[in-house]
C-alpha cells in the first residue's frame, strides 16, 4: 500500500497543478504525431509496470491533451468544467467499487438522496423512488420514452416488451426541430421507428410552435395512428431555448400523451432570477431528463431520469431473476429494476459532493453568473458591428455569426461562419463551435465555467476576427 499511497499523492499534485495552471494554458491543441501515436497505438505491456512509472506517462502524454472544457474559454457544445469537489470523491467511489444496482450499501442509498436533491433543485415533484442516475441524458431519455411506450400499450390493452410493436397502430412521438438527437436515437433503438417521429416547428425564438403540435396530432388520430409522447425541451442546445412547457402541458394531458421533457442541458436554468416564468409547466411533466455533468459541473459521466410516476419505469425494465432476487429489497426494489443498467457505478458520490459543495446558493450564483454571462456576450455583439445575434437567449447560450462586411451574405457568409470554428480552435485563445440555425450557419457560445470573466467574452470576439483573417476572410 506504501507504493499507492505515494503515487496517489503524486496524482493528488498532478490534479491540484491541472486546476492551477489551466488558464496558462491553450485551451485545445492538436495532439502532436508522437503522442498520438503513444496514445492509439502502444502495445499491452508483458510485464505490469509500476504505478509511479503511470503517473509519470498520465502527466506526460495525456494531461497534456485535454478536451479543452476546464479551461474558462471553452464555450463549445455543452461541456463544463468538474466540480473540484467530484473530482476529489472520483478516486473514493473507485475505491469502493461498489455495483449500485441495488442493496443495503452507501451508493444505491445515497443515490436515493441525490435523485431527491436534483428533484428538488428544479422544482420537479419526487415520489420516493421517482428516478435514477444514468450515464447521461441519452441514456435517461431511453429510459422515459421505454416508460411512456409501455404506458401507451397497458393503457390500449397490450404488453409491449411481451408482444413488440409490431401488429398495433404505430406509436408517434412529437420532438420539436430544435429537439436534441438523443431524443431521435431513443425512438429508433426502442423499436418506434423514425418515420413516426414527428418534427414539430419552431417559432422565431426556436421555441416549439403548439398550434402546428395540436394539428400534426390530429392527423395522425385521423390516419389511425397512436400519438404516445410529446418530448419538449427546456433548453435546447442550439440556442437553450425553453419549448413553451405548461401550453404543452396542456396537449399532452388532452391527448392522452406521456410528456417528458429534455432538460439535460437547461432544466437547472430555472434557478436564474427571473427565469421561472419560462419554466412553468416543468413540474407537470411525467418525466425529466437532466445532466448533474452538464450544468452543475459533476465530473462526467452522471445523467439522471425523473419520473412523476417511478412504477411506470419499473414496469417497463423490471426483470428479477433469481440469482438477483433480495429479500432484504425495500418495496421500491433495485435502480437495475427501473432501467437497462445491471452493474451500475456509484455515480452517487460524485453528485453528492458537488452539490454539496456548491450548497443550492451556489448551484443558484454559478447559474446566474452564466447566464449573466450569455446576455453580456450578446449585447456585444448587438454593438458590434461585425456580429449578428441570431437568437435571444434564453438560458446561458448566445447564438450569433460573424460578418465582417455587409456586404457578405448567403453561401459566402454561411461558408465562413463554418469555417470559423475550427480556425478559433487551433489558434487555442478560445474555443467555440457552430451549428445550423433554419438555413443559416451559426456559432454558439455555452457558458457553464464558473471562472469565465466579462474579459474572456472580448478575447472570445477578438479571436474570431483573428482566426477568420487567418483562414482569408
Ligand atoms: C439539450 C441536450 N439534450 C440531450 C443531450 C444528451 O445528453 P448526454 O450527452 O448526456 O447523453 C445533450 C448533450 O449535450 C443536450 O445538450
Amino acid at each position: 500500500m506504501d507504493e499507492l499511497r505515494r503515487a496517489a499523492g503524486r496524482a493528488a499534485d498532478l490534479m491540484a497543478d491541472h486546476f492551477g495552471h489551466i488558464r496558462e494554458e491553450p485551451v485545445w491543441r492538436p495532439v502532436p504525431a508522437e503522442d498520438r501515436l503513444w496514445l492509439t497505438a502502444q502495445r499491452l505491456p508483458e510485464t505490469g509496470r509500476a504505478l509511479d512509472e503511470l503517473v509519470e506517462d498520465v502527466r506526460s502524454r495525456v494531461m497534456r491533451h485535454p478536451m479543452g472544457n476546464g479551461h474558462p474559454r471553452f464555450f463549445g457544445w455543452v461541456n463544463s468544467p468538474p466540480s473540484p469537489a467530484g473530482v476529489l470523491v472520483e478516486p473514493l467511489a473507485a475505491a469502493l467499487n461498489p455495483s449500485c444496482a441495488g442493496g443495503e450499501h452507501a451508493g444505491p442509498l445515497l443515490e436515493r438522496t441525490v435523485v431527491r436533491w436534483l428533484a428538488d433543485l428544479v422544482g420537479y415533484p419526487h415520489p420516493p423512488g421517482g428516478g435514477l442516475l444514468t450515464s447521461g441524458a441519452s441514456m435517461a431519455t431511453i429510459v422515459c420514452l421505454a416508460a411512456a411506450r409501455q404506458r401507451a400499450a397497458l393503457q390500449d390493452g397490450w404488453d409491449a416488451r411481451e408482444e413488440g410493436l409490431s401488429g398495433r397502430p404505430p406509436l408517434v412521438l412529437y420532438v420539436s426541430a430544435e429537439g436534441h438527437s438523443c431524443l431521435r436515437k431513443a425512438a429508433e433503438l426502442l423499436g418506434l421507428g423514425s418515420r413516426q417521429v414527428r418534427t414539430v416547428p419552431v417559432d422565431a425564438a426556436y421555441r416549439m410552435d403548439v398550434g402546428t403540435l395540436r394539428s400534426m396530432i390530429a392527423e395522425d388520430v385521423a390516419a389511425g395512428l397512436r400519438p404516445f409522447c410529446v418530448a419538449a425541451s427546456a433548453g435546447t442546445v442550439n440556442t437553450g431555448a425553453v419549448d413553451p412547457l405548461d401550453e404543452i402541458a396542456d396537449v399532452a394531458a388532452e391527448n392522452r400523451l406521456w410528456f417528458h421533457i429534455d432538460g439535460a442541458y437547461g432544466a437547472f436554468g430555472v434557478l436564474a432570477a427571473g427565469a421561472a416564468p419560462c419554466y412553468a409547466g416543468m413540474d407537470r411533466a411525467d418525466s425529466l431528463a437532466l445532466d448533474p455533468h452538464k450544468w452543475l459541473g459533476v465530473p462526467v459521466g452522471c445523467g439522471c431520469a425523473l419520473l412523476r410516476d417511478p412504477a411506470s419505469a419499473r414496469a417497463a425494465f423490471s426483470l428479477v431473476p433469481a440469482y438477483l432476487h433480495d429479500e432484504n429489497a425495500d418495496e421500491l426494489g433495485w435502480f437495475s429494476e427501473y432501467g437497462p443498467e445491471q452493474t451500475r457505478p456509484f455515480r452517487a458520490l460524485k453528485a453528492w459532493a458537488t452539490m454539496s459543495h456548491l450548497g443550492r446558493q451556489g448551484v443558484g450564483r454559478l447559474v446566474n453568473h452564466t447566464a449573466g454571462l450569455a446576455r453580456t456576450l450578446a449585447a456585444m455583439v448587438d454593438d458590434s458591428g461585425d456580429f449578428e445575434l441570431l437568437a435571444p437567449v434564453t438560458t446561458s447560450i448566445t447564438a450569433f455569426r460573424y460578418r465582417p462586411a455587409p456586404e457578405i451574405t448567403g453561401d459566402r457568409l454561411d461558408a465562413l461562419n463554418r469555417a470559423v470554428p475550427a480556425a478559433v480552435q487551433r489558434r487555442g485563445g478560445a474555443f467555440i463551435t457552430g451549428t445550423r440555425l433554419g438555413t443559416d450557419d451559426a456559432l454558439r457560445a455555452c457558458f457553464l465555467h464558473p471562472a469565465t470573466t466579462e474579459d474572456d467574452l472580448a478575447v472570445l470576439l477578438a479571436e474570431i476576427r483573428a482566426a477568420a483573417r487567418e483562414i482569408g476572410w
